[in-house]
């Protein structure tokens, strides 16, 4: 499978499997199928609640001889109220806990939004901390102490536009080596991508295939007619379309699922080659859809709004 390459030469396969809402009940066989199936890239978080299932999954793969550890690649993300330079020991120590493994390949900051320490999920704005109180390069120094102690390969972030990376910059001994964001054909993100290709940044696509579509199902990355005719042109699924015209981009994607059929056929994903017409074909889709829409952040009288999040306001 092709792969993302760091400066250190580690190489991050450029599909993997991603357990957001993903049951604990159902994330053990799913994780264990995967790797069966030739998956070597699990994304994980401690917010899914579902870390020692996935933990459970590769040390059952690990003991059965399928895989060694080396040969996977395990991210992980901090949690909004682990923010601060004293929290990111403590939290990533859990998470590696939960996943039953002494390093992760890859450390995120799960969004530019601080939540006080005993808040997991906020009811209220009074629940959050304003980034001008608690600055995201202060959460960078915990960052990267826990990679200089090797509990982690590689750190980055998520959510984070453009503007947020780049006050992060100057103040960064160790940049920022991936951003995962939200990218799919109806959000296929060229702004930031370009920013991030000059910077070195790497992107990761998280809801890659439209997060199931929306609630209304009216907009939906598995029924539009460009990516239904590509999908039927080339005799694959909506779904490998999509994923294959990001890793065309050289964005690493990480689609969800815990069924079987659909496990095996993202990662056959790898196998679809699109052209650069049929590249372009899905470039002129020109939407901008956001499943996660980062309004969950908004609260009357908090701090964040999710055009500030986006960067868009
Ligand atoms: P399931 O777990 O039942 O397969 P994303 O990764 O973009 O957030 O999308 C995840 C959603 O898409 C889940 O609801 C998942 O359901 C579904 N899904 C995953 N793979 C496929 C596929 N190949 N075709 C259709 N739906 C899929």
């Amino acid at each position: 499978m092709k792969t993302i390459k760091f400066k250190n030469h580690d190489e991050m396969p450029i599909l993997g499997l991603g357990t957001f809402r993903s049951q604990p009940n159902e994330v053990y066989d799913a994780v264990l199928t995967a790797i069966k199936e030739g998956y070597r890239h699990i994304d994980c978080a401690a917010i899914y609640g579902n870390e020692s299932e996935v933990g459970d999954a590769i040390q059952e793969a690990i003991k059965q001889g399928i895989v060694k550890r080396e040969n996977l690649w395990v991210t992980s993300k901090l949690w909004n109220n682990s923010h601060g330079q004293e929290n990111v020991l403590p939290a990533i120590k859990k998470t590696l806990e939960d996943l039953k493994l002494d390093y992760l390949d890859l450390y995120l900051v799960h969004w530019p939004v601080a939540l006080k320490h005993d808040i997991e999920m906020p009811s209220k704005g009074d629940d959050f901390i304003p980034l001008s109180e608690l600055p995201i390069s202060e959460t960078w120094k915990g960052m990267e102490s826990v990679l200089n102690e090797g509990l982690t390969r590689h750190i980055g972030v998520s959510n984070f536009n453009s503007k947020d990376l780049e006050n992060l910059w100057d103040k960064s001994n160790h940049k920022p080596e991936v951003n995962q964001v939200e990218i799919h054909p109806l959000l296929p993100q060229n702004e930031l991508l370009e920013f991030s290709n000059q910077k070195g940044i790497h992107l990761t696509a998280y809801a890659p295939i439209g997060s199931g579509g929306n609630a209304e199902k009216s907009i939906s990355i598995l029924e539009n007619q460009t990516i239904l005719k590509l999908a039927e042109e080339k005799n694959c699924s909506p779904a490998q379309i999509a994923l294959a015209w990001n890793m065309a981009r050289n964005i690493s994607v990480i689609p969800k699922s815990t069924n079987k059929k659909r496990i095996a056929q993202n990662f056959n994903a790898t196998a679809v080659e699109l052209s650069n017409e049929e590249i372009k074909e899905i470039d002129d889709i020109n939407l901008s859809h956001r499943f996660i829409d980062g309004k969950f952040w908004e609260f009357e009288g908090g701090p964040y709004t999710a055009e500030g999040i986006w960067g868009t306001k």
